[in-house]
């Protein structure tokens, strides 16, 4: 079964709920305690074993493709002063020459037209799909590795779900399950945002994919759904029963830091996993909750 090398990453949303830090900083590049949030995603995509990686961008936000470039007088400044450290850092967060290609989404007509701008660039073999808002945390198991894995056993199209509350099955793609062996559940019809008591399940896409090149040439009928947007959702429907297609259950901690608490929440958490942090925040929490 073919791995998946390129990865779309869908970064153009205007990020309005976080302004007004959004009004000069892609939402993409605010960061959880030190990294951005799109450098997870870059690093849990590496994890996976994809080398390329397309951000499709929009007006305003060529600073996400900024932000792979080599820093030049940064690294000299660094350097004269031996900061190793710093200088560790900056190397390792480095993608090679060529890695990171942008194209740009002009209309916001959703998250499956944004993917679909993609499509020159990844031609006709698998990809993933990466939501950076979307913030996976498993050090030992990142979720697109599991996934990666998953696929190379069962083909055809894969997304990483996990249950959210009833109540909440309007902000999600919803699965409608077949049968489940293990942490693999077969998707037997996926739902947009379905209002809370009409879902098919529990079970949300949590946003990351592996996905055939035949969702390209559905998403490329233009067809509307949920919210008058081109839904990456119901392009993926059409190819139930027409190609395999599974969910994995994600077990390791979602923070969704595309609403405001989960970004306070995610870096609290991952602060208290940090050593040069930790002690402090720790010593905070207990004198003021
Ligand atoms: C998108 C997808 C949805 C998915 C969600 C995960 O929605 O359309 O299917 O469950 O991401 O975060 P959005 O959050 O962009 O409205």
């Amino acid at each position: 079964m073919t791995r998946p090398e390129i990865a779309v990453l869908p970064v153009g949303g205007m990020g309005t709920r976080f302004l007004p830090a959004t009004k000069s900083v892609a939402k993409e590049l605010l960061p959880v305690v030190d990294r951005p949030l799109l450098q997870y995603a870059v690093d849990e995509a590496r994890a996976a074993g994809i080398s390329q990686f397309v951000l499709v961008t929009a007006r305003g936000k060529a600073s996400l493709a900024d932000y792979f470039d080599v820093p030049g007088e940064l690294v000299r400044l660094l350097e004269e002063r031996g900061k190793a450290r710093e200088l560790a850092i900056l190397a390792e967060t480095q993608l090679p020459p060529g890695a990171v290609i942008s194209t740009r989404q002009q209309q916001p007509l959703g998250l499956g037209h944004a993917v679909w701008c993609a499509r020159h660039i990844v031609g006709r073999r698998p990809f993933a799909v990466l939501l950076p808002d979307e913030f996976l945390h498993d050090p030992a198991a990142p979720c697109l590795k599991q996934m990666v894995e998953a696929h190379a056993r069962l083909g055809g199209n894969l997304v990483a779900v996990m249950e959210v509350p009833e109540d909440q099955t309007d902000r999600y793609g919803i699965v409608a399950p077949g049968a489940t062996h293990g942490l693999v559940t077969e998707v037997k019809g996926l739902v947009e945002k379905p209002a809370p008591g009409t879902a098919p399940s529990r079970l949300a896409v949590i946003g990351r994919y592996i996905l055939q090149p035949e969702v390209m040439d559905i998403l490329g009928e233009g067809r509307r759904g949920a919210g008058g947007e081109i839904q990456l959702t119901d392009a993926m429907a059409e190819l139930i029963g027409r190609q395999p297609f599974h969910a994995l259950t994600f077990t390791g901690r979602r923070f969704d830091c595309g609403d405001k608490a989960g970004h306070v929440i995610a870096n609290v958490a991952i602060a208290l996993e940090r050593p040069d942090i930790a002690p402090q925040l720790r010593a905070w929490l207990a004198a003021n909750l």
